[in-house]
């Protein structure tokens, strides 16, 4: 009976702590709108509906586009934390917007500001404090004003893209995302109650960008370490790498069935990591009481942990 309240925005552990800002910032669905945009996009992802391109056949030219970044760092030591950012974020432009971007392109690093500068934002003690005690926000203007300001500012981009797809979309031939939508917008253009709009359009794939790209790059960051941390660990994988893909071809889902051990690995690090602890906020859909406890529906607006 738990109905998911909000849709996404959950950035780590840390933003557990961030519910007010969540939902001062609009990044929330429910009831109809969750339940329909959730079905369509999940079919679509699932059923790499958009063109002809896979979404895996996406994610791997991202890696071999990773792989050829962090080689020009000729095995020096470096930080990896914004390269490891932009690779999760290019498959959802991939995904999205149809193509990927150059790492220097000026678009992409603009998004990828905006992104990481709400995630330290968001991150920050004061944020904290203010999450506690929402009426401090008014008091004291700061930092956290660059947050709606950011969001706007990455909406419009998207907005922008959306508007370039309208002007080249052709129905038969979905590029991506965007043109899915954009056509089931069009079926659903007689019913007045469709959820499937332009601004829902946009706030969906910001959306996916938030939940995907700080999400996977922490993991891929967390992952690394605990790869450096434990050689022998990383041994075997390179081993059952080598005999069960080799040297000449990049890794696909078919293989993942004959890795155990690498699949237990990244199992195991997502597992320790313990990416989101508390998961994203839930409300029941009527009143539950157990034992003697009542959880009242979500028209009371209570929010409680997955
Ligand atoms: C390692 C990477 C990731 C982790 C650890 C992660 C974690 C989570 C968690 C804990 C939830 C909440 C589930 C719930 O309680 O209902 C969630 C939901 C969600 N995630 Fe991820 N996620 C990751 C990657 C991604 C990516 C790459 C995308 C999209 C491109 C994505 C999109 C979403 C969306 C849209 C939801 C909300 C689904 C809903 O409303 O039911 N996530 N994720």
């Amino acid at each position: 009976m738990a109905a998911k309240y909000c849709s996404t925005f959950f950035l780590g552990c840390e933003f557990s702590q961030f519910l007010a800002f969540f939902f001062w910032l609009g990044f929330s669905s429910n009831g109809k709108r969750w339940k329909e945009i959730w079905r369509f996009s999940l079919i679509t992802l699932r059923n790499f509906g958009m063109g002809k391109r896979s979404i895996e056949d996406r994610v791997q030219e991202e890696a071999r586009c990773l792989v050829e970044e962090l080689r020009k760092t000729k095995a020096s030591p470096c930080d990896p934390t914004f390269i490891l950012g932009c690779a999760p974020c290019n498959v959802i432009c991939s995904i999205v917007f149809q193509k990927r971007f150059d790492y220097e392109d000026e678009n992409f690093l603009t998004l990828m500001k905006r992104f990481n500068e709400n995630f330290r934002i968001l991150t920050s003690p004061w944020i904290q404090v203010c999450n506690n005690f929402p009426l401090l926000i008014d008091c004291f203007p700061g930092t956290h004003n660059k947050l709606p300001k950011n969001v706007a500012l990455t909406k419009s981009y998207i907005s922008e893209k959306v508007k370039e797809h309208q002007a080249t979309l052709d129905v038969n031939n979905p590029r991506d995302f965007i043109d899915c939508f954009l056509i089931k917008m069009e079926q659903e253009k007689d019913n007045q109650e469709s959820e499937f709009t332009i601004e829902n359009l946009v706030g969906t794939v910001a959306d996916l960008f938030i939940a995907g790209t700080e999400t996977t790059g922490t993991t891929l960051r967390y992952g690394l370490l605990l790869l450096l941390k434990h050689p022998e660990v990383t041994a075997k994988v390179q081993e059952e790498i080598v005999h069960v893909i080799g040297r000449r071809r990049s890794p696909c889902m078919q293989d993942r069935s004959h890795m155990p051990y690498t699949d237990a690995v990244v199992h195991e690090i997502q597992r320790y990591i313990d990416l989101v602890p508390t998961g994203v906020p839930h409300a029941v859909t009527t009143d539950i009481k157990f034992r003697n406890y009542l959880s009242p529906s979500f028209d009371n607006k209570i929010m409680l942990a997955a």
